[in-house]
């Protein structure tokens, strides 16, 4: 969101700190990426950004939804419920359950759904099978996550030499597995781990068809970058590899090619409005304390490694600055490296590309609450 008056006006009337979700832009979103993997089915990530809003406006497009808890199952469900969706239609064809590993007490309660999970390991088929029978398996296989900024590989994905005995396993208590699901990594700027990925996938496809378990999903996870900054390469260019990689080893239109894209679809919606508590001047830099920070919407600073910058409402020469969060805690500093002007206190401030793994990981440290979070071109 760009219109720098009508950001200033929503943040008068609402007050800072203030998280703005343009919904219009998750639609453009949305359509690109329909439009531009015309194979692919979208599985919102709904850890990205739970907002409930947010999944209405994508079940509205026609999205599915990548839940990784029964809590966030709940936020989907609700949001359908009152789109008066016909239960059946819900849980087969929503919903992917997709973190290989699974608490017991929410197993237990999946078994109503009849889900598409993801597993990796045998102790899980073990619990899928103990708890949760009513479930369509999913492998999720280890795959290059080189160069992306958040590496899942190191935790989650059966290496290929397991993969063929994961599925007889599973065959064995008595589950056809569906497909193969992979995770290139967050914020993967580095196209050939999906190229990798697509060739490991379809080395499996053939071994498991030749033990008798046809593959019919591919689940190509999540993954496609966000322009935080203009080094990273475009989607179109994204878009014609993935298309190529289909073309050439997932050519069969009985294999349902699906994909849980999180950042993508929200991190450009949003924009967040602070204000300046405080100024002081340390090491000759001016540092600037807001009343948003690293425990809050910038949680995404460590948690997702991610570098948000500022942008001033007022004019003025532009010097080196620090804007550090309102915590007592010196981890709360945001970035030590803004060109901003001369600002004072209760100046206002902004950061664009704030939709994704923000408010999603706010904490309520120190007694400073989330930002308010105000949806607009709903
Ligand atoms: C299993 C799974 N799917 C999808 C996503 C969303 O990834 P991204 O935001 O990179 O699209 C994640 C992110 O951690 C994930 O763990």
């Amino acid at each position: 969101m760009s219109d720098k008056s009508k950001i200033l006006e929503l943040a008068q009337k609402y007050k800072t700190p203030l998280l703005i979700v343009d919904h219009e832009i998750i639609r453009e979103n949305f359509k690109k990426f329909c439009k531009l993997l015309p194979r692919v089915k979208p599985y919102y990530a709904i850890k990205a950004n739970p907002e409930a809003q947010i999944v209405n406006t994508l079940y509205k497009m026609g999205s599915g939804f990548d839940v990784a808890s029964w809590e966030e199952f709940m936020i989907v469900y609700d949001v359908l419920k009152g789109n008066q969706e016909k239960k059946k239609l819900f849980m087969n064809e929503n919903v992917i359950y997709a973190n290989p590993v699974k608490r017991i007490d929410s197993l237990k309660k999946l078994n109503n759904y009849y889900l598409q999970m993801t597993f990796d390991n045998f102790i899980e088929i073990e619990k899928i099978a103990k708890y949760c029978k009513n479930s369509r398996l999913i492998l999720r296989i280890d795959v290059p996550n080189t160069g992306s900024v958040v590496e899942l590989s190191t935790k989650f994905g059966a290496p290929q030499n397991i993969c063929i005995d994961l599925i007889k396993y599973a065959n064995k208590l008595g589950f056809n597995v569906e497909g193969l699901s992979f995770h290139v990594g967050s914020q993967c700027s580095n196209f050939n781990n999906y190229i990798d990925a697509f060739e490991i996938a379809s080395q499996i496809f053939e071994q498991s068809e030749q033990i008798g378990n046809n593959l019919t999903i591919l689940d190509i996870g999540g993954g496609f970058p966000v322009p935080y900054d203009t080094q990273i390469p475009s989607f179109d260019e994204l878009a014609k590899i993935l298309n190529s990689s289909i073309k050439e080893l997932f050519n069969s239109p009985e294999i349902n090619i699906i994909a849980e894209p999180g950042r993508f679809l929200v991190a450009t919606s949003a924009t967040t409005v602070v204000e300046i508590n405080g100024k002081a001047t340390r090491n000759d830099k001016t540092y600037y304390y807001i009343n948003d920070g690293i425990y809050n919407t910038f949680s995404g600073v460590l948690f997702d490694h991610i570098q948000y910058h500022f942008k001033a409402f007022k004019e003025g020469e532009l010097k080196e600055s620090a804007v550090v969060g309102p915590t007592c805690d010196a981890l709360d500093k945001i970035s030590l490296d803004e060109m901003l002007p001369d600002l004072d206190i209760e100046d206002l401030l902004y950061s664009e590309n704030t939709g994704a793994y923000t408010n999603a990981s706010a904490t309520h440290f120190n007694g400073f609450p989330p930002a308010k979070i105000v949806h607009i071109n709903t």
